[in-house]
């Protein structure tokens, strides 16, 4: 079986290919995806995609998922997950009339969901204001977080030395230092010849195209036209466990066990035909 990862971040299995702009670690190839996928025509059984193709421009992800078509053999899955864009609204849709009907806890979901829908796109550093409002959120506001983020959420509420010790750990920090350098070379020039507020341009640009933000969203009955209009075909919307890859529940990549990991996502497969 060929089944490759497209940006997978830091969630990938050993039997996949696993392709990321920005890799957690040296196990994970760096491929910018807008470059195409580096494999043969015909060659993959399966292309999987969780929550990327919104961090890449429509015509970015359009070009993204022909490619997917080529390197896929016929009968081949993709598999896509996405933040499903229906589903964000009408939970912002049902905090907004909470908040009107003076309903306890209304205000802090109402807040959360309006960041949830927008502070991804518009964010000019790590985190953006999101990741400020998770790291504050009291106890009590907790449950609607992991509600929507899942067990992600966790990490931000441990202790601050668990955090500074996870991150001192966390493999692949002397892999990126080359590329940091660089940039710090990079940055220092710009200031010389085009002053500081040049500097700030330069790095909120090197920020937004870090493949953090979300530059479109996606629900299901755009994913079916966009998925149709690139020539797969037997469109369907899953589950975290449901697939037409062989095994695919094992790889733990979208559920271990009964949790769900992006519980915020619509799941969805179509066939090269
Ligand atoms: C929200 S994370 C999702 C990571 C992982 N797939 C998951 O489900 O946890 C988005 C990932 O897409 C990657 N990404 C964004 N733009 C990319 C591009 N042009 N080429 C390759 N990877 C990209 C980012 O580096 C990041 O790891």
């Amino acid at each position: 079986m060929n089944l490759v990862n497209l940006g997978c971040g830091g969630t990938y299995h050993q039997a996949w290919i696993n392709l990321d702009l920005e890799p957690p670690t040296p196990e994970v190839r760096t491929w910018d995806l807008r470059r195409g996928i580096p494999l043969a025509p015909g060659s993959v059984d399966a292309v999987y995609l969780s929550h990327v193709l919104e961090h890449l421009s429509r015509s970015d992800a359009k070009a993204v998922l022909q490619d997917a078509l080529r390197v896929l053999r016929k009968g081949g899955v993709i598999r896509v997950v996405v933040p499903d864009l229906e589903l964000q609204c009408r939970e912002y849709l049902a905090a907004l009339e909470a908040v009107v009907h003076a309903e306890p806890g209304a205000e802090a979901r109402d807040e959360w969901m309006r960041l949830e829908l927008l502070d991804q796109m518009v964010r000019t550093r790590v985190g953006g204001d999101l990741l400020e409002h998770i790291l504050a959120a009291p106890p009590a506001q907790r449950d609607f977080i992991r509600s929507r983020i899942g067990a992600e959420a966790e990490v931000f509420w441990k202790q601050p030395e668990e955090v500074a010790g996870a991150r001192l750990s966390r493999p692949g920090l002397m892999h990126r230092l080359p590329r940091w350098i660089r940039r710090k070379l990079a940055a220092a020039a710009v200031r010389v010849i085009a002053g500081p507020t040049a500097v700030a341009a330069f790095q909120e640009g090197l920020f937004r195209n870090s493949g953090e933000v979300h530059r479109w969203m996606y629900d299901r009955v755009s994913l079916d036209r966009l998925l149709r209009d690139t020539g797969f075909a037997s469109y369907r919307v899953v589950d975290a466990w449901a697939s037409g890859i062989s095994s695919f529940a094992q790889y733990e990549l979208d559920a271990a066990g009964q949790q769900v990991r992006k519980p915020d996502s619509i799941f969805v497969e179509a066939i090269k035909p």
